[in-house]
């Protein structure tokens, strides 16, 4: 059995990256696609093969034949357009950040629930082999406990007139909401350590646009590791790899270059349980790292694939709303934390 899909917002993320995923997974068919620029929906529908092509939601989601919609569309278009679906009775997979505000990302949830419709969230990162191996070695506890954590995604997204992305009224907020929030659920996906406190500074340094083009932010998580995350706007794409390194008291996982919209980069364990003792002048034993080879995808095909087999199968969404609640929940206190200029608890 399949699940039968519409494409809100078709041109941007969808057309690049979840489409061509999407019609590789083996229980998706795509059926219609929407865009209020018609340009936009007739060439996805030509491109992708889909059945419909429309400008107006209404009619896409008049359609029995749509079980589930993607939406990917500004943040500011979330709300109104995960209510619309769910009062046609459509299941969501709703792309990051969830909405404006976590309060909003609240409301999107409840009205989900409401609605008796399932929602999952945009944060297909999770599902990098890489990333999903990262995870599965921290739970056997390879790298003991886990004390330190740095995470890095950005890109070069210079001053551009009307981008709704550089404007705060329709983005909610700049690299650390755009960007920040896959290194913030990534970091709390693959440890399973939870933030606690958090203190940001955010800050425009080299835009002129409303909203951060630069973002560090320190989490002290629940069993008091500390994580740093940077996001920024200004730094060139070629100069910077996006990247996870989780360091414990048995040694450390590095993954470099799995951060990005492809299924890339690489991943290493290094262990040593440092049985030599205190060292004053602490010599490296040189550590051989275990690198690591699991067979990598496509991050958007596992996406598609696993939200629909979670509906089919009635099982617990891939990326559960709460669990996004609560990163805008943290991105909303690292705004908080660099205005007021204090630590802020989550
Ligand atoms: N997970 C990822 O890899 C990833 C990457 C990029 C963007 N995103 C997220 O996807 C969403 C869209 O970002 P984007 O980069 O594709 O933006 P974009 O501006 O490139 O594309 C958005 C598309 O939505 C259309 N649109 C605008 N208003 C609409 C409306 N009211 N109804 C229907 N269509 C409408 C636009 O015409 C455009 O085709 C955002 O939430 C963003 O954070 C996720």
């Amino acid at each position: 059995m399949k699940i039968r899909w519409g494409i809100i917002g078709c041109g941007g993320i969808a057309r690049r990256r979840t489409m061509p995923g999407l019609v590789l997974a083996k229980n998706a068919e795509l059926v219609a696609v929407m865009d209020t620029n018609a340009v936009f929906a007739e060439e996805c529908k030509a491109q992708f093969g889909a059945k419909y092509a429309f400008s107006n939601l209404e009619e896409m989601l008049a359609l029995d034949e749509i079980d589930a919609v993607y939406i990917a569309t500004p943040v500011f278009c979330h709300k109104e357009q995960v209510f619309a679906a769910a009062d046609r009775g459509k299941h969501i997979l709703l792309e990051k950040p969830m909405g404006m505000t976590s309060a909003e990302a609240e409301e999107i949830s409840d009205y989900c629930d409401k609605k008796g419709v399932r929602l999952s969230i945009g944060f297909m990162m999770r599902f990098h082999a890489y990333h999903e191996e990262a995870k599965r070695l921290i739970k056997e506890g390879v790298i003991g406990d886990i004390v330190s954590v740095r995470s890095q995604f950005c890109c070069w997204y210079p001053d551009i007139p009307g981008a709704w992305r550089q404007d705060k009224a329709k983005s909610g907020g700049g690299a650390l909401i755009d960007m920040g929030v896959h290194c913030i659920d990534l970091v709390q996906d693959i440890t399973g350590l939870r933030a606690k406190e958090i203190a940001a500074f955010c800050e425009t340094q080299t835009f002129h646009y409303s909203v951060d083009d630069s973002a560090t932010l320190l989490m002290k998580m629940d069993n008091n590791a500390l994580c740093v995350v940077e996001a920024n706007f200004n730094i060139p794409d070629d100069a910077v790899t996006g990247k996870i390194e989780i360091y414990g008291t048995k040694g450390s996982i590095r993954a470099d270059g799995t951060l990005g919209q492809e299924e890339v980069g690489t991943l290493q364990v290094f262990r040593s349980d440092d049985s030599k003792g205190y060292d004053p002048s602490q010599e490296r034993i040189e550590i051989v790292p275990m690198e690591v080879n699991v067979p990598t995808g496509n991050m958007y095909t596992k996406e598609v694939e696993r939200f629909g087999d979670a509906i089919l199968n009635h099982t617990a969404s891939p990326v559960p709303a709460a669990e996004a609640i609560f990163v805008q929940k943290i991105t909303e206190a690292a705004y908080r934390s660099s205005d007021e200029k204090r630590f802020i608890e989550v």
